[in-house]
């Protein structure tokens, strides 16, 4: 299986700091947030890692990885030149992943990985897609799962009234058609190719795993995610 992660965007929410530094340098504590997603992929035995960037300052990200040695990884690296979403950013690894399995996270999503599962349900990663979800206070900021008599049916795209209280979390695996669907989307509303129509493609076929992640997790791209994340790490001494 391969590896992406996902480290596009111009990481607005949290300028200043982002007017002079690469949203996944922002430190958390004294480690920049991209280590957290590298380590979250590592960890679940991945380590043929592509990373994809997008806007401003990434030669910072290159300099500080480098070939991806000193973490134990091999790394190789895409420019997304346009904002076109997450979706397009997964498209341009089509190359690397090739006829394999791929495990997406994305840049700013901080996970404790040791609660994940040991083992991935059957199908996964061949003919199915696995999506890890998370119970949240403010479902409305994320993808939302519906469910329909304990069974997933669909997800929507930061709902104003979400359907469940749970969050589809930046972390994904997909088989190697998941190129030929993103190859059939158009671009939403905000004018991006949207991961939540790759989801709903495979929930849509009867292809759709899930897992209830339980343990910590939280997006590091804002002002109030960031002090969270950095709140959790201070305590774990990570
Ligand atoms: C993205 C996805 C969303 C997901 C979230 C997890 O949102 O579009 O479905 O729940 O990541 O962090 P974004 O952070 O780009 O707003």
């Amino acid at each position: 299986m391969k590896g992406l992660i996902l480290a596009g965007g111009k990481g607005t929410r949290l300028q200043p700091a982002t007017f002079t530094m690469n949203k996944h340098m922002v430190p958390i504590l004294n480690r920049p947030m991209i280590l957290y997603p590298l380590e979250t992929l590592k960890y679940a035995g991945i380590t043929d890692i592509m990373i994809v960037t997008g806007g401003d300052h990434i030669g910072s990200i290159a300099e500080f990885l480098g070939d991806g040695s000193d973490y134990g990884v091999t790394l190789t690296y895409r420019v997304q030149k346009d904002a076109g979403g997450i979706a397009q950013a997964l498209g341009l690894a089509k190359d690397f992943v090739g006829s394999d399995s791929v495990a997406v996270v994305l840049g700013d999503n901080i996970f404790d990985y040791t609660t994940f599962p040991e083992k991935l349900p059957e199908g996964v990663g061949s003919t199915h897609a696995f999506l890890f979800l998370a119970l949240v206070p403010d479902a409305s900021r994320f993808g939302v799962p519906e469910f329909k008599d304990g069974k997933l049916v669909g997800i929507e795209e930061k709902p104003k009234e979400p359907k469940s209280n749970y969050a589809v979390t930046g972390f994904y695996i997909y088989p190697p058609n998941v190129f030929d669907i993103i190859s059939t989307l158009k671009p939403s509303a905000r004018g991006e190719l949207e991961l939540t129509d790759v989801n709903n493609w495979y929930v849509k076929n009867d292809r759709c795993a899930h897992h209830l992640h339980t343990g910590f997790w939280s997006d590091a791209g804002t002002r109030n995610s960031l002090k969270e994340v950095i709140d959790w790490a201070h305590a774990r001494e990570f």
